[in-house]
């Protein structure tokens, strides 16, 4: 390796459970998003992925809404060939190498200064293009991305660490700052949210989860004035969870006829402004 990974913060640190999910994806017979390169991360650093405790359950939800999100993305930036693309709080992640913008868009990654630091050591060059090391809630970074052109922004991932008062404030500034746009991201339920701090899986997770949860994605218009609901996507009842591993599968299945119950397991929110 060219250099030293950065010691993370636990929180930060919460960005090898989404890493490992993708990498142990990628190994399934018939991968849900098949990111190689999150496999080659996992494999090179020698991650001790085991002691996440990640069932197949955690893994195809993550991997899944992972691709939902990249979906969103890409159909955002076919209508809109010169948008800036956002990945609030990106981790190790790849997006963009998953959904190869179109020349006339820009992408930004955006996550604390340590991070950034191990996404040039660990990632392919072309898979930051714009890291900007930043912590989300100081003021500044927003300045750097252009003001006049169309936003996708993502979040996947993230709002489990954070306090609702503070992702208020920052799709606040993410709307202010665009003149229109799509803002994306899982949803944790209040269920997801007790389960991440019960799980055994949470064990590293517990004291950096912050968010309350939220159960009513009409909440969220009430940020913002611009902010409207455009679509939620209900991940158990998308096409691919005919792909999943057996277990898995049937537990989706069982819960996709009832949308609360779907809701509670894996959303992706898209909102328009
Ligand atoms: C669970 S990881 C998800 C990483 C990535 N989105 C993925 O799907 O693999 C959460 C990420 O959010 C970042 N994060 C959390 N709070 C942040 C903040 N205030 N500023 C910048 N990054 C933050 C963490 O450093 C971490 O990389």
């Amino acid at each position: 390796m060219p250099g030293t990974i950065p010691a993370f913060t636990p929180l930060q640190a919460t960005l090898w459970l989404t890493l490992c999910a993708k990498a142990l994806d990628n190994r399934l017979s018939d991968p849900i998003l098949g990111d190689a390169t999150a496999d080659k991360i996992v494999w090179s650093t020698g991650y001790a992925y085991r002691r996440l405790h990640l069932t197949p359950s955690t893994v195809v939800t993550i991997a899944h809404r992972a691709k939902k999100l990249d979906e969103v993305v890409q159909r955002f930036m076919t209508r809109h060939p010169d948008a800036v693309g956002l990945d609030l709080g990106a981790g190790l992640d790849s997006r963009v190498l998953r959904v190869a913008p179109p020349s006339g868009a820009d992408w930004y990654d955006i996550d604390f200064p340590e991070v950034i630091t191990a996404r040039r050591l660990l990632l392919p060059e072309h898979a930051t293009p714009n890291g900007i090391g930043a912590d989300l809630d100081a003021t500044d970074w927003l300045d750097a991305l252009p003001r006049d052109r169309p936003a996708v922004i993502v979040a996947d991932g993230l709002l489990a660490f954070r306090s609702a008062r503070e992702t208020v404030s920052l799709m606040r500034r993410l709307v202010d700052h665009f003149p229109s746009g799509e803002i994306a991201f899982n949803g944790y339920s209040r269920f997801a949210m007790w389960v991440l701090r019960h799980a055994r899986i949470a064990d590293a997770l517990r004291d950096v989860t912050r968010f309350p949860g939220l159960d009513d994605p009409g909440i969220v218009e009430r940020w913002h004035p611009r902010l409207r609901l455009d679509r939620e996507i209900l991940c158990g009842r998308e096409p691919e969870v005919a792909r999943f591993p057996p277990g898995p599968r049937l537990m989706t299945r069982l819960t996709a006829p009832s949308a609360t119950l779907s809701r509670m397991i894996s959303t992706v929110y898209v909102y328009r402004f």
